[in-house]
Parts: C-alpha cells; sequence; structure tokens
C-alpha cells in the first residue's frame, strides 16, 4: 500500500517499515517460498502498491486466485487482526477495488492475446515446438525463406504451408538456404500438429497484442493486467514461452528511459523455475541478456518460485528485491535450497537466516530491498501487509462482467485474417504439387534461367555490334565533314584571295 506519507509500504518488521524505494523497483525481485507461505498474497500486496503509484502491472494467474484484486477486500478475522496490530488505518490502509484488464490466451477468460509467428520468431518458437538443434536450423531457414519470398508468417497455418512448400522444394532451395532435411521438416509438422492439438493456435494470429494496451492507468491507479494462466499452465513450456516472448516484446517496443523515478511497467513472472527448466543454453543467454537491459526500459520483473536456487545465477545476480517466505528442509535437497536462500541475503545480526527461514509463519517473510545507492539491505524479518483488494478469485459472473464489458475485450475479439503466406501459397498452387512436379519445374526454371541469360548475352553482343557500328559510322561521317570543309576552303577561299591579291597589285 501507499502509506499516508506516500510509502511504498509493504510490510512491517516490529517497529520497522519496510519500504520499497519507486526508483529502485526496476531492478527487479524474487519472491520466493514453499506452497501455501504466502508468495501470491505478497505478490498482490505488491501489485497493488504499484497500482496506487500509478505504475501498471503485468501478472500471471497460475491458480486463479489474483482476480480478487479487482474487488473491494473483506475484513476477515485474520486480516482485521493484522490490519489492528499494524494500525493500518492510521497509517491509510483503505480496502479498495483496483482496476484490472484480464487476459487470456484462449479469448475465454479475458481478452485473447496474441502474437504472429513472425514476432515469435525461432528461437522461441522452436522451444514451443520443443525441436532440437537440427530442427530448429531448419526452422530458422524457413523463417529466412518466407522472409525472401515475402511470405507473411502470421498464424499457424501459414507456417504449416510455408513448410510444406520448404519440404516440397528442399532440393531446390538447399542450394541456396544450406541443407534441409526432409525428416527435420516432417518432425517440425509433427510438432506444429501437437501444438495445435494442445489449443494453441488460437494465440497466433490478429490483431497482435499492442504492448500500449499493457500500459493503462486509471484514475491515477495503474491497471494491473492478469492473464488467465491457468489452463495455459497444462503446457508448461507453452506458458513460459509465452511470458517470455511478452517480456521480449516490451524489451524491444520500449524506449531506453534509464532508472526513472517510478517504473513504467512492473511485470510478475509466477513459477519461474518452469522457465529455466531444461532452457537451451541459447534460451538462458536471451534470458539472461533481457533481464540484465530490460530495466532501462523502465521495467521491473519479478520472479515469483519455490526457492532461489531455481533462479540461474546469472539472472538470480540481477534481482535486487527479494522477498523469501518460509521453506521446508525435509530432504537434503531442500536443505541445500535454505543454505543457497540464507546466503543470498546481507545478514543481520539479531537472527539466524538460515533458521529463520524454516521457521516463518504464513505471510511472514525475509525481506531485503534495494537501498537509495541500489545496495541490498540487511535482512528483516517482517510480516507481509495484507492486500487492500479480495484475496481469493472474483466469482465467474464478476469476472464474465468485468471482461465482456472492457473496450480492450472487444478490440481483441475480432479476428482479423490478411493476406498472408498460406493464401499468397494456395494461389502460387505449389503446396499442392507432388514431388516429381516441383522437380520439373526446378528444371524447367534452371532452362528458363539459362535461356535468359543467353538472350541477354545476345542482346548485349548485339548492341556492342550497333554500338562498334555507330561509332565507326560516326568517324566516317567526321572525315567526311572534315573532308568537305577542307574542299570547300580550297574552292571558296582560293579565288577570294586570287581577288584580293590581283586587287592589290593591280593597285601599284
Ligand atoms: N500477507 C497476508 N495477509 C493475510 N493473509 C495471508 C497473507 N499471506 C498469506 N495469507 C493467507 O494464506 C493463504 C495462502 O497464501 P498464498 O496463496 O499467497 O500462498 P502461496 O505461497 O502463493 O501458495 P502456492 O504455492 O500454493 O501458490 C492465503 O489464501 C491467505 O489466506
Ligand atoms: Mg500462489
Amino acid at each position: 500500500m501507499f502509506d499516508s506519507e506516500k510509502k511504498a509500504l509493504v510490510a512491517i518488521a516490529g517497529k520497522n517499515e519496510i519500504c520499497l524505494i519507486p526508483r529502485m523497483a526496476n531492478r527487479h525481485g524474487l519472491i520466493s517460498g514453499a506452497t501455501g507461505t504466502g508468495k501470491t498474497v505478497t505478490l498482490q500486496t505488491m501489485a497493488e502498491t504499484f497500482s496506487q503509484m500509478g505504475v501498471p502491472v503485468f501478472a500471471a494467474d497460475v491458480k486463479g486466485d489474483l482476480s480478487g484484486v479487482a474487488a473491494r477486500g473483506i475484513a476477515t478475522e485474520s486480516i482485521a487482526g493484522r490490519m489492528a496490530s499494524y494500525r493500518l488505518t492510521d497509517r491509510g490502509f483503505a480496502f479498495q477495488a483496483f482496476p484490472a484488464q484480464f487476459w487470456d490466451v484462449f479469448g475465454e477468460r479475458g481478452a485473447p492475446v496474441r502474437a504472429s509467428i513472425a514476432d515469435m520468431g525461432p528461437l522461441l518458437l522452436s522451444r514451443l515446438l520443443a525441436l532440437n538443434d537440427t530442427q530448429s536450423a531448419v526452422l530458422t531457414m524457413v523463417f529466412k525463406v518466407a522472409a525472401d519470398e515475402k511470405l507473411e508468417l502470421i498464424d499457424l497455418n501459414d507456417l504449416r504451408k510455408t513448410l510444406e512448400y520448404v519440404g516440397n522444394k528442399a532440393t531446390a532451395l538447399s542450394g541456396a538456404y544450406g541443407n534441409i532435411s526432409a525428416a527435420s521438416v516432417a518432425a517440425i509438422q509433427r510438432s506444429l500438429l501437437i501444438l495445435e492439438e494442445g489449443g494453441a493456435d488460437a494465440f497466433f494470429g490478429e490483431p497482435v497484442l499492442n504492448i500500449d494496451d499493457l500500459l493503462q492507468t486509471a484514475d491515477g491507479k495503474g491497471v494491473i493486467n492478469i492473464l488467465a494462466a491457468d489452463k495455459l499452465m497444462a503446457s508448461p513450456k507453452v506458458y513460459t514461452t509465452f511470458l517470455f516472448w511478452l517480456l521480449t516484446k516490451l524489451f524491444s517496443s520500449l524506449p531506453e528511459i534509464g532508472d526513472p523515478d517510478t517504473p513504467r511497467l512492473i511485470f510478475f513472472f509466477d513459477e519461474a523455475h518452469l522457465l529455466f527448466n531444461e532452457a537451451p543454453k541459447a534460451l538462458l543467454e536471451k534470458i539472461e541478456q533481457v533481464v540484465r537491459l530490460i530495466r532501462s526500459k523502465g521495467v521491473g520483473v519479478y520472479f515469483i518460485s519455490q526457492s532461489p536456487a531455481d533462479v540461474p545465477d546469472a539472472v538470480l545476480g540481477q534481482l535486487g528485491n527479494r522477498v523469501q517466505h518460509a521453506l521446508r528442509a525435509y530432504t537434503p535437497k531442500d536443505q541445500k535450497a535454505v543454505k543457497v536462500a540464507a546466503q543470498t541475503f546481507r545478514a543481520n545480526p539479531a537472527f539466524d537466516t538460515e533458521k529463520v527461514i524454516m521457521e516463518l509463519g504464513i505471510g511472514e517473510a525475509l525481506i531485503s530491498f534495494l537501498d537509495e545507492k541500489g545496495a541490498p539491505r540487511r535482512v528483516e524479518r517482517a510480516f507481509i501487509l495484507p492486500p487492500q483488494g479480495r484475496i481469493g478469485p472474483l466469482d465467474e459472473e464478476e469476472r464474465k462482467g468485468m471482461t465482456r464489458d472492457s473496450l480492450v475485450y472487444r478490440y481483441y475479439s475480432q479476428v482479423h485474417n490478411r493476406l498472408s503466406a498460406a493464401e499468397k501459397l494456395a494461389d502460387r498452387h505449389d503446396a499442392g504439387l507432388s514431388a516429381k512436379d516441383i522437380a520439373a519445374r526446378a528444371r524447367a526454371k534452371v532452362r528458363e534461367q539459362t535461356a535468359r541469360e543467353k538472350a541477354e548475352e545476345k542482346a548485349r553482343k548485339e548492341e556492342e555490334k550497333a554500338r562498334a557500328a555507330a561509332e565507326r559510322q560516326a568517324s566516317r561521317e567526321a572525315a567526311e565533314t572534315k573532308r568537305m570543309w577542307t574542299g570547300l576552303a580550297k574552292s571558296l577561299l582560293l579565288p577570294i584571295a586570287r581577288t584580293m591579291l590581283g586587287a592589290l597589285f593591280r593597285r601599284r
């Protein structure tokens, strides 16, 4: 919450207030902890704080329990208790609904979010399709062929038809683009089918998401964009690739602004461990790079995961604002995770970090936010404030009403289908041709090309001949002119001279 002095108050540690410094909020963060310890409520409390600051938020709602932020909170016994003991009402705490925009890849529980195939690019698409390196190289070639032949890749149908086309023309295209194996094309086609059966075809098409629609405010509050991710989570790869695509889109669309006084957008990435699981090296490098650079575009990324050990070091090192809820240490692996979590904090002499991590109650956390200079503060044991919106999901009717009433929903619900690769290829009748036809056509093309080159050579030679002839003619004409002039001179000047000389001698 924003307290009466406009401080971003997130938690209370005895007499101490734990505040986030708005200027440091784009230095990213991590909310970690075991199941049921309070991560989603912390996310909600922080999202509301940003909203009150006028900063829009994007959050994936993995369990469907974040939508309550759009409704006024309720003073349950536990919340009323917390309000009284932290004197929250005096500090400006007031139950209130926050402006929310619901999004849903499947277009059922929010405005449809769509990308184009070209927008997603071969690296992320390879991950979506679970391709190996060889297949992924072929997919990259398919993108190149499409670009060279001006075949717009918008939806899955465009990609399917272009793949078919490349597969059919593999021999002819290999010369220019490198080896295109038929087995790789077939494997990509199979993966595409699986993706489609999972419902991902809804995600590709137009209108594609306009990033500005995530950067809205309403009555001075930042809009909290909530992506329904429960159904999406059935396929963790689709979920994480989609969220990462969104981050890369934000990164490539937004201008540099350095370190702003308040961030432009805060992006909460729930179940973040899924993003890093089995991610190929190229993707990990890309994630690390996007997280590092997106900060100067004013976007703060907050990962939510069970343990800091889930996050690769190169990324973890960039997450400046940390909230650690309780961890359990049943197995040796758990104990190691507790150690790792404890070591990431600047110790507080008042307690043993490692021990306290295992003792924390629900809604209680170890917190270290960055100070004014960007250095991590000493870790504090604190209670996260309850949200001012409602904890838990909206009921379906409330949600449906809010979703359908939005202009954004109406805009994105209209599917556009403009002329793109699939239609162009259908026009060319290429995709339906047999391999024999393709080979014959390729041979015909070569013949055509040779004939064209021969004709061009002949024309060039003829032109040269004509030019030489013209030159010869011109020099002949020049000589003739000279001769004529000389002749003229003789025939005209001599009589004149004779006359003049005659006149001269006669005078004497
Ligand atoms: N700061 C808080 N103030 C009030 N109640 C809280 C707070 N934090 C957690 N709770 C209570 O604990 C419950 C569980 O919290 P939450 O859903 O945030 O856990 P979680 O860590 O996200 O769990 P999971 O891993 O299953 O998603 C909440 O529904 C709420 O009732
Ligand atoms: Mg949760």
